[in-house]
């Protein structure tokens, strides 16, 4: 699948990670619960070293409610502060309040110890294009919070976002940059919509959703069009083209039309619950 983020957008993005990473004690990274190690970078680990981390598994009421408790696991087995969360409409962000702070109180105990009180701890949200940065800082910080102006010297040109007394977010989200070295991640963030559809060959990838889905989760399609979904994986598309009246001028279905309808579909979670990858057996 000809998958492409430019280098040149790469670049960009990782300079400016490097340099508003400096400005925070704790980063919140956020990955698709529907993908997600596909869904992060694993260079953050290099960039967000020696800073406090928590890692959130968002637009978790599209994934498999299962396979959210395992990836949440299996994060925490590998250290980090976890938890799954759906930025759209605030469900699990009282959790979250709790994990930040629990994750500034370390910092806030070093402080401490250095005779340094009530400064507060600041955070920045980070993730790939599309995964909900913009909607969670919207959720998370809430109406009632203040933005605090510009700190000459330490933060000149950045907006906080002072969520208590305790934690100041920055309003701007770190930009990661997806890593394709994995032909198959390119194939799973290009299915959840996170790659944009004109470099994509939309048939192809449609296919590779309606076998994954038949394959994991069966009878979800038959329920969602209805129709009967053995077979070939082209038949079955055709038979979706047919149910929902994607039909060209000749009378024969419209599979570039029903492969967009699939994919749309399930972009938006109208054929169910759906995750896209397991965590690995043994840790890495
Ligand atoms: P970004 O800043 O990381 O680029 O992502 P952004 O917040 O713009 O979110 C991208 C899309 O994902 C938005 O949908 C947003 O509503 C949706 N989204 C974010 N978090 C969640 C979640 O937890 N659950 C679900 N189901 N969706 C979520 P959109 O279609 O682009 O816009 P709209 O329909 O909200 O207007």
């Amino acid at each position: 699948m000809d998958v492409q983020w430019y280098p040149g957008h790469m670049t960009k993005a990782k300079r400016m990670m490097q340099e508003d990473i400096k400005l925070v004690d704790l980063v919140i990274e956020l990955t698709d619960a529907r993908a997600p190690l596909s869904g992060r970078n694993p260079d953050i680990d290099e960039i967000g070293k020696n800073k406090s981390r928590v890692i959130l598994l968002n637009k978790a009421d599209m994934a498999d409610e299962g396979r959210n408790r395992r990836w949440v696991s299996y994060f925490q087995e590998k250290g980090y502060l976890a938890a799954a969360v759906n930025s759209r409409s605030g469900a699990g962000m009282k959790q979250i309040q709790n994990i930040v702070q629990e994750a500034c109180r370390e910092k806030m105990e070093r402080d401490l110890r250095r005779g340094i009180r009530n400064r507060p701890v600041r955070a920045m949200v980070a993730g790939i294009p599309n995964v909900g940065k913009s909607t969670f800082i919207n959720s998370f910080a809430g109406k009632a919070c203040t933005k605090t102006g510009n700190k000459p010297g330490v933060t000149r040109g950045k907006q906080w976002i002072r969520l208590n007394k305790n934690v100041e977010l920055l309003d701007t989200p770190g930009i990661l940059w997806p890593k394709f070295d994995d032909p198959m991640v390119g194939q799973r963030l290009a299915a959840l919509g996170s790659i944009r559809d004109e470099i994509l060959q939309t048939e192809e990838l449609a296919l590779w959703v309606l076998e994954y889905i038949r394959e994991n989760y069966p009878g979800l399609l038959s329920a969602r069009y209805p129709i009967d979904e053995a077979g070939r994986a082209e038949d079955v598309l055709g038979r979706i083209a047919n149910v929902r009246g994607c039909i060209q001028k000749g009378g024969d279905p419209d599979y570039a039309k029903a492969a967009m309808l699939l994919l749309d579909d399930f972009r938006n979670g109208r054929i169910g619950r759906i995750t896209l990858e397991d965590p690995p057996q043994k840790l890495a």
